[in-house]
């Protein structure tokens, strides 16, 4: 502030507060990065066989110095190392795109059917390295419930599925695929005979065409979880935290089309009670389809939605989300990003 004192020409003079100020936020927005394997793995890693090379031997500061955050790795495939970028920056939730190949009953990942590979799996990206890593953490342990994060080993990592294709045929193959995951004892599940959520290392939460009728087939034990419209919840008493685990809505659909100056008060008001009412039935609030531009818009959105008790933010930029300070993009009075 003290530029605009000199006697430049007072464009300059601007010119010059702006790039200092910039210096400033990139500076402020290069987030600490952790001298840890997840950063090894995340340098080295190109292609997906790497997942599970990269986990032998077993970088024993694997996790170290993340704090987990409620956020949900929207669309996690999609990023350059699939899983590792999401666990680095301490996301507690990654989403897969699954899609039945039927000649190889697998699991294929993608956004698009003409975008699969067959190296590109649910096993391959996913359930294997996830096993892996368990196993290492819970090595000499007893009760074998630690998570990925060592900084909060009770933290539980969802695993969203995306169901793609007919949610009929593909759920049984999803069922199956588990298998490794439910032998090591680390899915949360709930059973009727506790009446609770038990938590666990990973929680699977199902999307897309995951069939309620096919989630809640069996009356006395499930350990995957329905993603529930949250803006139905209110009108359905069906959806509760014995079926569901995430309540989610496009918040496009919830709330109409935001203006980029920010939420109207009427918009704030639905939100909010959408977040509540999921509070109540116990279950995981999420709004996808949160516009990403401008920044500061979506920064303003994040915030509101954690001031008003979100469950978890769905996010596309994991650093901005975990690691930025989000007074940050406000320096001086200038909204900069
Ligand atoms: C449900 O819990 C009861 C009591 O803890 C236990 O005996 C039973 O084996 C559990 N059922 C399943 C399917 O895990
Ligand atoms: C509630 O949702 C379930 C699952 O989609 C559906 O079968 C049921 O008919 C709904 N009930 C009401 C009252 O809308």
């Amino acid at each position: 502030m003290c530029i605009a004192a000199f006697s430049w020409p007072s464009s300059v003079g601007a010119s010059f507060a702006w790039f200092l100020l910039g210096m400033v936020l990139a500076e402020r927005l290069t987030p600490p990065v952790h001298a840890n394997g997840l950063e090894r793995i995340r340098e080295s890693w190109k292609i997906p066989s790497d997942s599970m090379t990269a986990l032998s031997p077993w970088p024993k500061d694997f996790s170290q110095g993340i704090t987990p955050v409620q956020c949900l790795s929207h669309n996690d495939y999609w990023r350059s190392v699939p899983l590792f970028d999401a666990l680095a920056a301490g996301c507690l939730g990654v989403e897969a795109d699954v899609w039945l190949d039927e000649t190889a009953n697998d699991l294929l990942v993608g956004h698009r059917a003409s975008s699969l590979s067959s190296d590109r799996t649910l096993q391959s990206l996913y359930i294997t390295p996830l096993a892996e890593i368990l196993t290492r953490m819970n090595q000499g342990r007893d009760l074998g419930r630690s998570g990925v994060f060592e900084t909060v080993p009770s933290a539980s990592l969802t695993l969203l599925i995306d169901i793609k294709t007919d949610g009929h045929t593909t759920w049984p193959v999803v069922m199956d695929q588990l298998a490794p995951l439910r032998a090591g004892g680390w899915l949360s599940y709930w059973n009727k005979t506790d009446g609770k959520l038990s938590q666990r290392p990973i929680t699977v939460v199902g999307t897309g065409n995951a069939p309620f009728e096919l989630i809640t087939a069996d009356p006395e034990y499930r350990d995957i979880f329905f993603d529930a419209p949250l803006d139905q919840l209110a009108d359905n008493t069906s959806f509760t935290a014995e079926n569901s685990y995430y309540a989610s809505v496009s918040l496009k659909k919830a709330v109409g089309t935001i203006q980029p100056w920010g939420p109207s008060r009427s918009q704030r008001e639905i939100m909010k009670r959408l977040i509540e009412t999921a509070a109540k039935r116990g279950l995981v609030s999420r709004f996808w389809d949160i516009p990403g531009w401008p920044v500061h818009l979506r920064v303003k959105l994040w915030r509101f939605l954690v001031e008003s008790g979100i469950g978890t933010l769905n996010v596309d930029e994991l650093v901005q989300a975990t690691q930025w300070n989000w007074d940050w993009c406000v320096v001086a009075g200038f909204v900069l990003c």
